[in-house]
């Protein structure tokens, strides 16, 4: 295993690389990704599977790995991200088999009790020498609240749980010893937690929070904030991203501002095209489409039938994700454009994660190294 350059927080944040614009893949531990599709080489997201797209990630110089916390499929004809392997074991394991790449678990506050989740991640950090991260969530899909037993109303505003929640989550990864935390939720006495995270410092912290109060609470508390890319414009995306990072800068912090994307790319835009339609219009899996909208309270009768049909759509293209679909140049090109909005990084999916990749890394990483954005991976990871 190749221990990286030291883990402090900064090198934790620039994922060990000098990369302008980080690149991930996310979802891939769920059964059909983040695509809503009948297609037969949809996305298994078995472990055999998971194992071979994290090396060759590994190898090909892909930052992180970023999975779906999800505890309950949204049915369809396919059961969509019906089968999922759990979070911070499935990236101890990934992190036990890679040498570079960061590997985040995603974390539901609400049903992890905070000693147990300390430790696990720290676990997973000590087995990846620095390369855990975490996706701290507070959940939405009230279905998977009902199958633990937890009423989220219980707990007033999941973000002010979610704080008290990662309030003491540092603490134990800090040098603090036998404290004592006693909130509106959590009252715990004598906790400790050992050993402390890897290289002294804690793991990166990523959140998505999309409502005011989950957005405050991302720039209160991590070190990467996940923002929806605006579809129309690079300007909204900059403002998007100068309005973040400005919030954080008046709290003393600075954050890096991530989207997601949805990536097919074909050597024309003609071939991209087709596989997207094929794909995410022709055959898409609409039953679980419709299911995920009715969570969401989106349909005919609560928003106007064109905003209905827009999201219809958006949702069977990768659950709201940017589509990014064209000939490598077209790829590379948009990427460069997203970074030069501000965006310090992406996490992508694709229909099938393990067959995609390697025609992503040579067209289109190897366009962003050249235009200077992303350097290539180091050849002097020896394992
Ligand atoms: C990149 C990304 C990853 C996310 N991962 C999960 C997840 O794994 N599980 C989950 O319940 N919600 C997940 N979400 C949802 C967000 O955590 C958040 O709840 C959502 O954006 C709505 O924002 P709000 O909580 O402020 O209302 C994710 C969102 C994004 C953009």
């Amino acid at each position: 295993m190749l221990a990286p350059q030291a883990a402090t927080l900064q090198s934790r944040r620039a994922m060990y690389s000098n990369n302008r614009l980080q690149i991930g893949l996310f979802g891939a531990n769920c059964s059909s990704g983040r695509a809503v599709t009948l297609v037969p080489e949809r996305w298994s997201g078995n472990w055999p599977d998971n194992k071979r797209l994290a090396q060759m990630a590994d190898d090909a110089g892909i930052d992180f790995m970023l999975p779906i916390g999800r505890w309950k499929g949204y049915g369809g004809d396919t059961d969509y991200q019906g089968t999922t392997l759990e979070t911070i074991t499935w990236a101890t394991g990934l992190l036990s088999c890679t040498r570079r790449i960061t590997v985040f678990g995603t974390v539901h506050a609400l049903i992890f009790n905070p000693v147990v989740a300390a430790k696990e991640m720290v676990t997973a950090d000590h087995i990846g020498e620095g390369r855990f991260g975490l996706n701290i969530v507070v959940g939405w899909n009230e279905g998977e609240f009902d199958m633990f037993g937890v009423d989220p109303g219980q707990h007033g505003d999941r973000y002010d749980y979610a704080q008290e929640w990662i309030d003491v989550i540092k603490m134990i990864w800090s040098d603090k010893e036998n404290f004592a935390f006693k909130g509106k939720y959590l009252d715990m006495k004598g906790v400790r937690g050992k050993p402390k995270p890897y290289g002294n410092t804690r793991p990166l912290i990523m959140n998505a929070g999309a409502s005011p109060t989950g957005q405050a609470f991302a720039i209160r508390n991590c070190d990467a904030f996940f923002l929806q890319a605006s579809r129309t414009s690079l300007a909204e995306t900059q403002a998007k991203v100068r309005v973040a990072q400005d919030a954080a800068r008046a709290q003393g912090r600075e954050i890096g501002c991530y989207s997601v994307g949805v990536v097919t790319c074909r050597p024309t835009k003609k071939e991209a095209e087709e596989y997207f339609h094929h794909c995410i219009v022709e055959h898409a899996d609409w039953s679980a489409v419709d299911g995920i909208l009715a969570l969401k309270n989106i349909s005919p009768q609560t928003v106007p039938m064109d905003e209905y049909l827009m999201k219809r759509s958006q949702y069977a293209q990768g659950m709201g994700g940017l589509p990014i679909v064209g000939d490598p140049d077209h790829v590379a090109n948009q990427l460069a454009d997203l970074s030069q909005a501000g965006l310090t990084g992406i996490g992508v999916s694709l229909v099938n994660y393990a067959d995609e990749l390697p025609y992503f890394c040579d067209e289109v990483i190897g366009r962003l190294e050249r235009m200077g954005i992303r350097e290539k991976p180091k050849l002097s990871a020896t394992a």
